[in-house]
Parts: structure tokens; sequence; C-alpha cells
């Protein structure tokens, strides 16, 4: 049978209360400090999204217990290391999760095969294998430095590494493999990125020190230290939550209100954008819970100007860039994307995905080698088209903004590869129905055999 696509049209205003699913990065985290850890580790608010359920899998083959207990709460029993997995560890979409697990992993004297979907074996892994490399851990790839690889670790030597790309996923690689190197690591970050393995491993009882100096961003963590369990309360997720909220500001009459939303400044890059755009954003009840800060978001249906977005905000809020796009598309004036080369290898390559489908759905839009140029269509006053067919590639992000889109333009979107929207929002499209969206089943034959 042929996955059903879906149809995203224009019905009223939006409006409710709702909580995002739990943090993607955190929930990785958590499961993986947890079964690196002795004793037990309590979750709650885990994201049971298909990418964290693989973390979950591949913890259970490095020799953890992992038992869902329901509804987000998860017991994890770590016995204070990895064992040897007796298959290959298959990681599905999940770029963080393979990444931050090949780290980990590298700790030990052992050797591990890790596989992941089409997607997963087509995104680079030398910028992990290099740091693990000159740490002492060795590799071995089919073609190039992509998936499948088998990884042999242990007696790891002290690194100091400097991030050639801003990613939190290297560092927390480099992060967890100097859990067990002689003399630890150090990771310099020329921009700061998210800093929750750092915060966690904290919670988990290790010492890291960060020191910010006037380029960069220092983190040093001594070898040989030993993670004990403890409880992780996983905060809603930013990049989750801005689907709903920016469907708010594109819908007249819309307003909506996402409750514990993650607040941390290294990832609130679109909220401060979007207000930058004349959003009516409010935040309420800000409060810390889990060492991290939460609150409630609340959006307006907002007439929205275009912006220049600064380069080095990149970093906080990489993942939002699609959705920023399409709050973009309905704004009056360009808004201007730059220093994105990293959104070329996410789980698809969101710069030519997202102007092919502003571009099916009558938005102008301007590709760059790193940058995207959205023109809104407020200006005029006229809308925005709609009526694109737009190709996702299995990127649950390209089909959630586009089904965002879809909701405030003329003609309906319909997106294909649905099912991958489950690896971060399970429950999405029930969730934007609840708010008031219209969102249908269609099969690919056409909408004459809507469901
Ligand atoms: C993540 C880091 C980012 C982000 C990804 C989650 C993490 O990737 O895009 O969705 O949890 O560390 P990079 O490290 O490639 O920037």
């Amino acid at each position: 049978m042929t996955a059903a696509q879906l149809t995203a049209s224009r019905a009223g205003a939006l409006s409710g209360r709702v909580r995002a699913p739990g943090d993607k990065s955190i929930s990785h985290r958590a499961l993986i400090l947890g079964a690196l850890a002795s004793g037990e580790t309590s979750i709650e608010g885990l994201l049971e999204g298909d990418d964290v359920l693989r973390t979950a899998h591949a913890m259970r083959a490095f020799g953890a217990e992992v038992v869902p207990l329901g509804q987000g709460r998860w017991r994890v029993l770590g016995h204070g290391g990895f064992a040897e997995p007796a298959d290959v560890v298959d990681c599905g979409n999940a770029g963080t999760g393979v990444r931050l697990i090949m780290g980990a992993a590298a700790g030990f004297d052992m050797a591990a095969t890790f596989t992941g979907d089409e997607s997963l074996r087509g995104r680079p892994m030398r910028r992990v294998l290099k740091p693990l490399g000159e740490m002492g851990a060795t590799w071995a790839a089919r073609t190039g430095d992509r998936l499948p690889l088998t990884i042999r670790g242990g007696n790891l030597r002290r690194v100091s590494y400097r991030l050639p790309e801003p990613s939190a996923q290297v560092k927390s690689a480099v992060l967890l493999a100097a859990l067990n190197a002689q003399g630890g690591a150090e990771v310099v970050e020329p921009e700061p990125t998210r800093d929750h393995t750092e915060r966690m491993l904290r919670a988990f009882g290790a010492t890291v020190e960060v020191v910010d100096d006037i380029a960069a961003r220092r983190i040093s963590i001594a070898g040989g230290q030993r993670l004990k369990g403890t409880h992780v309360q996983v905060p809603g997720d930013p990049s989750s939550a801005a689907f709903p909220l920016v469907a708010a500001l594109v819908t007249p009459g819309s307003e909506v209100t996402v409750e514990g939303v993650l607040l941390n400044p290294l990832r609130t890059g679109l909220f401060e954008t979007l207000r930058e755009m004349g959003a009516d954003l409010t935040v309420d009840t800000a409060r810390e819970a889990g060492g991290e800060r939460v609150g409630d978001v609340t959006a307006r249906h907002s007439a929205l100007h275009g912006v220049i977005v600064p380069p080095d905000r990149a970093p906080s809020m990489i993942d939002e860039y699609p959705i920023l796009a399409v709050a973009a598309a309905f704004a009056d004036g360009p808004t201007v994307m730059r220093g994105l080369a990293e959104l070329r290898v996410k789980e698809s390559d969101r710069i030519a995905l997202m102007a092919a489908g502003l571009a099916a759905c009558g938005v102008g839009v301007e590709e760059e080698p790193e940058g995207l140029t959205v023109v809104g269509a407020a200006r005029g006053n006229h809308g925005v088209r709609g009526g694109g067919r737009v190709a996702t590639r299995g990127d649950h992000r390209i089909a959630m903004s586009h089904l965002v889109l879809g909701l405030a333009s003329d003609a309906p979107v319909t997106v294909d590869e649905p099912g991958m929207i489950a690896t971060s929002f399970p429950g999405f499209v029930e969730l934007m129905r609840g708010l008031g969206g219209e969102i249908a089943e269609v099969s690919p034959q056409g909408p004459g055999e809507r469901r």
C-alpha cells in the first residue's frame, strides 16, 4: 500500500492551549546518559517519537535496561558503561542519536556497527569520526564516511578539538567519549551551540567546566568520571512548538498557547526573530524545571514584516529555518536568511526543499549556496497562493512547515511521506486539528479519494 499524503486547507482561526512533545535533544541525552550511568534514571516527559525510540532500543543493545512506564515516563537501569552489541545498531532517521551514541561507544574497548535509514545513510559522519579518530578510535565504512560503519574504541587519549562547524552533536560526541579518555577533552566552540549535554552531565554528577573568552567558548571535561543515575524532567520542544505557534501567527483571528516550552537561550533564536518581524509572542509563567528554563508561549495572529536574520543566530534556531521561511511567506517584504551551510546536510537539503516547496505554492524565493531569501506576500495585500504538491524527501520538518503554510494559504497544500512527522512530533496532525486546523489524509491518486 502506498503511504497516504496529507493536505492542509484554510479553515478558520486557530485557538486553544496545547503541550509540545518532549524535547528531542534532551530525550536522546537522557537515555544515553542513563545507560552510561550506574543505577536508576527516571525520565518524565520523554519524546516518544521514532528517533528517540531508536535510541532507547540502541541503549538496550549496549546493555542497559530501558523500560517504558507509560505517558512519557521511562526507567533506565545503567551498568556504568556500554557492553558490545550483538547486532548492528540501527538509528533510523536520527542524526543526533547515532552521532552521540558513536561518541559514547568510542570510550569502550569494543566494536559497534551503526546504520540508519536512507536519509541517515546519506549524511556526513566524518565530523564525529575525525575527533574520535584523534582520540584513538578507529573506524571502517563501506563508502567514504557514510553509514553503515563500524567503530572500534577504547584506550582513548585527550583531545583539544576546535569545532569546524557549529554542531552540538559533534561537541556532545567528544564530551561523551572523553568520559572514558585518559586526560578527558577540551572542545572549543567559536559559536556556542545547545548546551544540553553539558547541563545533563552535571546533573548525572560529572564536572564540566565552561569558560567564555572573547573568541570562543571552551568546554573541558576530565576523563574517568563516573555518572550516577538521576531524575530527568524533559521540557517541551521549542522546535516542535514552533509549528502551532507560527500557524497562529499567520492565520487571521488566531490565538494559541503552547505550555511548558524549553526556553534555553541557545534554542530560542526563532522566537527572537519572530518578535523582530512584529509577532505578538508572549511568555507566561517562566519557571525552572529540571535545570532548564521553561514557560508557556502564546502567539496571536500578527502583521509580520520581513527582516535580515543575523547569521550568527543560526545555531540557536538551526532546525527552525523551514518554519521561519513559512512565516516569512506571509510577511511584508523580504526575509533574508544567511549562514545556513549546515541546513544542506540535515534530514534533507532543507534550503533546496524549502525553496522548491514555497515556489510550488507561489511564494517568491531566492536560493543561495548558504542562504534563502523569501519574499513575503503581504505587500500589495495579496495572500499566499498555495496549491503545491510538496516533495518532503522524508523530512519531518519540511512536511510540517508546508502543512502550516497550507492552513493559511488560498489553495490547499499537499505533502508526501507524512509518516516521517512521527520522528519528532507524534500526534502533530491531531494536535493541529484540535486547534481548528483543517488537515486531511488523501491517497496519492488525488483529492477525489479523500478519506
Ligand atoms: C542537535 C543538534 C543540531 C540539530 C539537531 C539536534 C542536538 O544538529 O540540528 O536537530 O541535539 O545536538 P547539529 O549538531 O548537526 O547542528
